[in-house]
């Protein structure tokens, strides 16, 4: 438990806790606050656990600060019943109210504590008839591990909007909310859909509905390889996932390319749907909203249809103007996100057809979506994205060709060009790579900066934002990205000497409006790192304080290229700030809590 809790320490947490049944004591619990190994050092302090049955978490607080008493299992009064729950119980106050006007006593100020208290209060000498009952009281989200000392041969575990992966190991049945905690063990797994309840022993495995009724679960094979979820020599994952993505690029790219042309296999429409289709609403958070961003300028120009790109976290709560002829385009790396599947929920509930990008093979959101493309990224461990971004871009380029070709609205030979640009990609972000050591002394000549400025225009901008993001979450430095053109419309106030404007102008039509922007800063007493295209070089190195370049290649594929120098440059400033890279504070991996 103690490996699977350890690799799943990327996706963020505070605090962790293991619960075992031993057959002499029970149900043992150690929990602490802070990281696995102090799990770990206690468990040792204790001499070990023996047992053949336990449950381990990591905690990211939602409900209560992180401390021992609020980490994971909790466990029922009478100490029989051990809970992990991922997810938030929103009717928790209601049900902690009714158990304490009945005499319960609370250990913790979670909303997860109250599924252990109501498993005792329903328990009738059947775990699961009590886990049913449970389940029709909460609302909310949830993935329940559940272990009863009554019947320690077992465990149940219990979903709604939360993800749940079952292995079937040699002589051993686990659960976890990622198959990267069963890799090591099993390849051989199940997801478990929404209101679906599981019942483990060492050799079986059941899978029921909400009423108890069996259901026949597919199982499937994970092809990808264990070093993928290990560091290979690099000092963090997200370097290594950097200097991963000319691979991924390829891997995503290749098998869709056949005969010079863009074959998506994977995606099939009703006849004249993309001739009819309305609009294209890309929905997405965070990271991949950013791509949902450059997605709208490459759609619209490829394809001239209008494309709106909602943050799913908005989406679900505007009442959308969606039509059975919009194209709901949802992207998603982990196929979790739990803002984006309730938007994706709502998008097709008011009739859109759904197409997701997504990247974990068998993911609530791919499941869920009418058709969907998977990144061939490989497992993605770092909390901050790099390469499962860069290949959600290179989908958005195939959807681009392969879409265009059927509506015809791709110019003459505009369809050649960019699909040859498109395969030289890889090779281009290994040429950007190289370029890694200048980065690292610009990240080491800039990285005092206290405030940081992304701007740019149309592509430019849409980088920014993720350039932005990528130094805050990991540097903690404060920084903002703004459309060159707008920042004059009052944000200019904030610029002053010693602020650091990061100005992107590899958009050569717009380039020396960009600049215009970036002398009005510069005459304020920002420093400007500039980032442009190498003919541009000279040009932008009149002004800028320090110059970055990229290779030249298609006008829209920019963003491609762009990006790598913005995650390079917050992955060495967040170094030298020593900055905890591959889990910064606050973040989590996957975010299945709205
Ligand atoms: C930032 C980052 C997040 C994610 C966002 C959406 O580096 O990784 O902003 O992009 O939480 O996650 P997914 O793509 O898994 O839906």
């Amino acid at each position: 438990m103690l490996d699977g809790l350890r690799r799943l320490e990327y996706r963020g947490y505070d605090s962790a806790g293991l619960a075992v049944f031993q057959p002499e004591q029970g149900l043992e619990v150690i929990k602490t606050k802070g990281r696995v190994d102090a799990l770990a050092r206690q468990v040792e302090g204790r001499g070990g656990l023996a047992g053949d049955i336990g449950l381990g978490h990591t905690r990211w607080a939602t409900h209560g600060a992180p401390s021992q008493q609020n980490s994971h299992p909790h466990v029922s009064e009478n100490g029989r019943i051990a809970v992990v729950h991922n997810g938030i119980i929103e009717n928790y106050a209601e049900i902690r109210g009714f158990l304490q006007s009945t005499g319960v006593r609370f250990a913790s100020e979670t909303d997860s504590e109250v599924v252990a208290q109501l498993l005792e209060y329903y328990y009738n000498g059947s775990i699961l008839e009590a886990v049913t009952k449970v389940l029709h009281r909460i609302q909310g989200a949830y993935a329940l591990g559940i272990l009863c000392a009554d019947c320690p041969d077992r465990l149940i575990a219990a979903r709604k909007d939360s993800p749940l992966v079952l292995g079937f190991g040699q002589g051993c049945r686990l659960l976890a909310s990622d198959v990267t905690a069963l890799i090591r063990y099993t390849r051989d797994v199940c997801y478990l859909d929404d209101g679906e309840i599981a019942e483990l022993t060492a050799d079986h495995v059941w899978v029921y509905d909400a009423y108890l009724r069996p259901v026949e679960k597919e199982r499937r094979r994970v092809d990808w390889d264990i070093s993928a979820a290990e560091k290979g020599g690099y000092e963090h994952f997200m370097l290594k996932e950097i200097m991963e993505q000319p691979k991924a690029v390829r891997d995503t790219l290749s098998p869709r390319i056949q005969d010079g042309r863009v074959v998506l296999d994977e995606v099939s429409f009703p006849k004249n749907f993309l001739a009819e289709m309305d609009r294209i609403a890309v929905i997405a958070c965070g990271s991949s909203y950013h791509v949902g961003m450059a997605a709208k300028y490459i759609l619209e120009k490829l394809l001239r249809k209008p494309v709106e790109v909602a943050l799913a976290s908005e989406f679900r709560y505007c009442d959308p103007i969606v039509t059975p002829r919009t194209l709901a385009l949802v992207i998603s790396q982990s196929g979790e996100t739990i803002d984006t599947l309730a938007a994706m929920r709502e998008a097709k509930r008011l009739g859109a057809k759904v197409l997701s990008i997504v990247n974990v093979v068998g993911s609530t959101i791919a499941r869920e979506s009418h058709q969907v493309l998977y990144t061939w990224a490989g497992p993605e461990i770092a909390v901050a994205t790099t390469k499962a971004y860069s290949t959600q871009l290179a989908m958005i380029y195939l959807i681009g060709l392969c879409f265009g070709e059927v509506l015809g609205t791709l110019p003459p030979g505009e369809y050649a060009g960019l699909l040859a640009a498109l395969q030289r990609l890889p090779d281009q972000l290994e040429e950007v790579l190289s370029c890694r050591e200048r980065i690292q002394y610009l990240a080491s000549v800039c990285f005092n900066h206290p405030s940081v400025f992304f701007i740019g225009r149309h592509l430019d901008y849409a980088v920014g934002l993720e350039g932005s993001l990528k130094l805050k979450e990991i540097s903690y430095l404060h920084s903002e990205a703004y459309a060159a053109g707008e920042l004059k419309h009052g944000t200019i106030s904030l610029i002053e000497p010693g602020t650091l404007v990061v100005a992107l102008a590899t958009c050569r039509p717009l380039f020396e409006k960009t600049m215009s922007n970036v002398v009005e800063v510069k005459s304020r007493g920002a420093d400007v790192l500039g980032l442009t295209t190498a003919p541009l070089e000279a040009a932008m190195g009149q002004t800028a304080t320090y110059t970055l370049t990229v290779p030249e290649t298609h006008p829209l594929l920019l963003p491609s290229l762009d990006v790598v120098p913005m995650q390079l440059f917050a992955y060495y400033v967040a170094l030298m700030h020593g900055c905890d890279i591959d889990k910064p504070r606050n973040l989590a991996k996957s975010v299945t809590v709205e």
